[in-house]
C-alpha cells in the first residue's frame, strides 16, 4: 500500500497555520492519497485487476491514479473529457505524464462525459473493462471521504476556523466529518455553482461548515494577475508553492478574510494545502500563450 509521509502544521502568521498535505507523498499528492486509501483497500480485497477513472486533461486525480497505479503495479485507465485532447497528448504535461505512468487513456466527447455518473453508462463501462474498479469523477466516494476524514488530528483541535479547497465536496466533507462541533470549516469552490451544496450534503454529518463562494476568480482555472502575483508572492516568502486551480485562490481568500477583519483576532485558522502542484505546469502553458505572468 502507499506510504504516507507524516507532516506537522506551518506558522504562517501569528493567526494563520498551513497543513502541508501536498508534502504526504511525493506523486499521490494531497487530498488524493487521502482519497485513495480506502479504495486501495476495497481494490484489493475484492481481487478487482484495475482502476478506471474520469477526468479533464489537466486532472491532478488523473495524475494521482496513474501515479498510485505505476507504484503498486495497478492497470489504471483515464476515461478524458474531450476528443479534442487525444491529439495533444504530447504538448499536454499531465497527459504526458499519465502515459509515462502507463495510464491507457480513452478520450470520449463533452456530451458522453455528462453520462460519467449513469447506470447505464457505467454498466457499459463494466462489461468493456470487466473487473476494473470504477473511481468516480475527483476520486469522491463514501470510502473517499473516510480517507479525508484523517486529514485532521489531535493537535487541530485548537483551530476555530478551517479552510478548505472544493472541487466536488469531498475533501471537505471528509473534514467537516472528522471536526469538531464547534469548529468552523469554510470551503472555498474552485467552480461556480450552487449544486455543491447539495453534494456536500449527502457525505456531511455536521452542520458547522459553510461555502465562501467569492474566490474562484471566474470560475474552474480561470486566473487573473492578482491571483499570480499572490501565488509567486507566497512562494517567495513562505518557500511553499501553491496551485493555481485550489490551494492558491483559497490561500488568497484566507488571506483576504484575515486582511478585512473577518476571522476574530482570537480565532485560528488552519487552511489545508491539498497539492495539486503537478497542474502549474499546464497553468504556465496557458499564460505564455496569453503572454501573461508565469508562476514560479
Ligand atoms: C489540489 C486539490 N485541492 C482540492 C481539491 C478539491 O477536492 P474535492 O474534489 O474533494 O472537493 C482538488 C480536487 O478536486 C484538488 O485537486
Amino acid at each position: 500500500m502507499l506510504e504516507f509521509n507524516s507532516v506537522e502544521n506551518i506558522k504562517l502568521t501569528s493567526q494563520i497555520f498551513l497543513k502541508p498535505e501536498y508534502a504526504i507523498h511525493p506523486t499521490v499528492s494531497g487530498n488524493k492519497i487521502r482519497k485513495l486509501k480506502y479504495n486501495l483497500d476495497k481494490f484489493k480485497k475484492e481481487n478487482y485487476e484495475g482502476i478506471l477513472t474520469f477526468g479533464g486533461a489537466f486532472s491532478n486525480h488523473i495524475a494521482a491514479t496513474a501515479a498510485a497505479g505505476y507504484t503498486l503495479g495497478i492497470p489504471t485507465i483515464g476515461v478524458i473529457r474531450g476528443m479534442e485532447v487525444s491529439t495533444k497528448i504530447g504538448s499536454n504535461p499531465t497527459l504526458s505524464y499519465v502515459q509515462k505512468c502507463g495510464m491507457k487513456l480513452e478520450f470520449i466527447s463533452r456530451t458522453e462525459y455528462k453520462l460519467k455518473t449513469e447506470k447505464s453508462y457505467l454498466a457499459s463501462l463494466e462489461s468493456k473493462y470487466p473487473n476494473y474498479y470504477i473511481i468516480p469523477e475527483g476520486g469522491t466516494n463514501h470510502l473517499a471521504v473516510k480517507g479525508c476524514g484523517e486529514i485532521l488530528t489531535d493537535e487541530d483541535r485548537q483551530f476555530a476556523v478551517i479552510c478548505c479547497a472544493v472541487g466536488t465536496g469531498g475533501t471537505l466533507s471528509g473534514i467537516i466529518n472528522s471536526s469538531l462541533p464547534h469548529q468552523k470549516i469554510i470551503g472555498f469552490p474552485a467552480l461556480k455553482g450552487a449544486f455543491l451544496k447539495q453534494d456536500i450534503c449527502k457525505f456531511a454529518k455536521q452542520s458547522n461548515w459553510d461555502l465562501c463562494q467569492v474566490y474562484h476568480f471566474g470560475g474552474y482555472a480561470k486566473v487573473d494577475l492578482n491571483l499570480i502575483e499572490f501565488i509567486n508572492r507566497f512562494e517567495r516568502e513562505f518557500k511553499i508553492p501553491l496551485d493555481p486551480i485550489y490551494t492558491g485562490k483559497m490561500l488568497f481568500g484566507v488571506f483576504d478574510m484575515m486582511d478585512k477583519g473577518m476571522f476574530s483576532k482570537s480565532q485560528k485558522v488552519l487552511a489545508i494545502h491539498t497539492g495539486g502542484l503537478q497542474g502549474i505546469e499546464g497553468m504556465n502553458q496557458k499564460l505564455r500563450k496569453n503572454n501573461l505572468d508565469l508562476m514560479v
